[in-house]
């Protein structure tokens, strides 16, 4: 759909078009009857009509299905299991308008960590993905400021539950101190990933669930499997993966 339709378009008739588009609707069916989420089921469908309004108005490099099954995940957290939702990498704000809609209904904030300015400079060289695909990532890449990413969220999304930290990963995650119940990671590259994990993972609540919406790209399937690098560097034992190797979204629960 042309993007002047989409400004236009009235926002239920958008979401109707972009829920029929996806085709696949299984993803939608197990939302709404997921038997552990706390939310009654009226308002899961307006939830998930939320979701298909940001979907068409602000540009999305994830499938409903992913973000589906990352807030049904948030909101079937234990109440007890303390913690913030962070997310690292929003580009325009589009899964950050999603899972700040699902942290209002869950009472916990959403912390959004990005450099507002893209991918940093890195070395990683293209590769094949999992599913045979060249990946590869440019500097600069998903670049959005901060002001828009903003203004999408205080249209679309819930901004009163969220708070950014803007800059490199490196600078700004280290002083990161609260406890997390869910972090979800899409920043593409290895090298983001490890620094994110090493800051962050520790924060992880047991009980609380880890999501990366990388794990099609090989060399952050590598630092998931790393063991050294995860006792070293993360201080945490390697946790079981489900999906890796085989999807793109990879969760894992944190047992210990
Ligand atoms: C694929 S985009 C995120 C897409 C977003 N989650 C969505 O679904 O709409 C990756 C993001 O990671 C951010 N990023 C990656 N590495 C980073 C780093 N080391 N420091 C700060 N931001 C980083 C980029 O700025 C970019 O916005």
């Amino acid at each position: 759909m042309k993007a002047s339709l989409k400004k236009i378009l009235p926002g239920p008739v958008l979401s109707l078009y972009h829920f029929f588009r996806d085709g696949d609707l299984s993803p939608v069916a197990s939302f709404l009857f997921r038997r552990e989420m706390r939310l009654p089921f009226l308002r899961r469908l307006a939830l998930v009509g939320r979701l298909y309004l940001v979907s068409g108005r602000i540009s999305c490099p994830h499938t409903q299905g992913e973000m589906l099954e990352v807030i049904g995940t948030l909101l079937s957290l234990a109440p007890e299991n303390e913690g913030v939702v962070v997310e690292a990498g929003c580009y325009q704000g589009g899964s950050t308008a999603k899972l700040s809609l699902a942290a209002a209904q869950a009472g916990r904030k959403l912390v959004v960590f990005d450099s507002f300015q893209g991918l940093p400079d890195h070395h990683e060289t293209p590769a094949e993905n999992i599913f045979g695909e060249t990946v590869r990532f440019l500097p600069g890449e998903y670049r959005a400021a901060l002001e828009d990413v903003k203004a999408n969220i205080a249209r679309f999304g819930a901004p009163e539950v969220c708070a950014f930290r803007p800059g490199w990963f490196e600078e700004t995650m280290p002083a990161f101190s609260e406890p997390i119940a869910l972090l979800f990671l899409d920043v593409d590259l290895a090298s983001s990933t490890r620094t994110a994990l090493k800051h962050l993972y520790p924060r992880l609540v047991r009980g609380g669930v880890f999501f990366s919406h990388d794990g099609h790209v090989p060399r952050v399937l590598s630092v998931f499997r790393d063991r050294e690098f995860w006792r070293r560097e993360v201080g945490c034992p390697a946790p079981r993966f489900v999906g890796l190797g085989r999807r793109k979204l990879v969760r894992a629960e944190k047992t210990s």
